[in-house]
């Protein structure tokens, strides 16, 4: 951070999440692709925004098609993904919003550096636990039978590895569970945690 001075802003994040009467939280959804994140995200955000939450979405697909056009499926590049998203995440819970991101994020050490970036008491980590028969069962997008005609690269879960959480928060297996019965147990989860402190 050479000749990098930050400035000192006149209004705080504790100030704008007192107007806001929320404790701006990160709810981390982390799965394989078709295990059902972005579904259960979009229904939380909602719910939680009819109880007048100021809440943000933020999803692999979308953040692909804008911020992170520039990224593939490396490694290399999935490890800048989800550092990027971190950081974006960061700024939303300076501004006092609730943020809820969707994203495949397969490696364990940048979910850590995620919630080491803003904070650990900001952040909850929400396993979409499916296994991947279920995924390539239902394999929305048809990106499994692509992967496995080897016309897509990288795919998660066939050549690319994805590392299970070993400390989730919560822990949703959407192989089992309805998505009413999900989200019940996640607002059981998250809403003690977003309200005012
Ligand atoms: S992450 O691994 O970098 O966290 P991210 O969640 O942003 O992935 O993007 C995953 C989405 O990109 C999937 O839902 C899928 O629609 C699409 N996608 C395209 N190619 C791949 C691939 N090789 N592996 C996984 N997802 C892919």
């Amino acid at each position: 951070m050479n000749n990098i001075y930050p400035i000192k802003t006149k209004v705080s994040k504790q100030q704008r999440e007192q107007l806001m009467n929320q404790h701006a939280t990160l709810i981390w959804f982390t799965g394989l692709s078709g295990s059902g994140k972005s579904t259960l995200a979009v229904q939380l955000e909602a719910q939680l925004h009819n109880l007048g939450y100021k809440t943000y979405l933020l999803d692999g697909d979308n953040i692909r098609a804008g911020l992170n056009k520039d990224l593939s499926f490396t490694d290399e590049a999935r490890i800048e993904n989800i550092r990027r998203i971190g950081e974006v995440s960061k700024l939303l819970l300076d501004a006092g919003v609730i943020v809820l991101s969707a994203f495949i994020s397969p490696f364990q050490a940048d979910r850590d550096q995620v919630k080491k970036i803003v904070g650990s008491e900001n952040y909850i980590e929400v396993f979409v636990d499916a296994p991947i028969e279920v995924c390539e069962q239902r394999d929305v997008k048809g990106l499994y039978k692509k992967a496995r005609a080897g016309e897509v690269k990288n795919f998660t879960g066939i050549d690319s590895p994805y590392e299970a959480p070993t400390h989730a928060d919560v822990v949703i297996p959407t192989g089992s569970l309805s998505v009413d019965e999900s989200i019940g147990k996640l607002m059981e989860f998250v809403l003690p945690r977003i309200s005012p402190r």
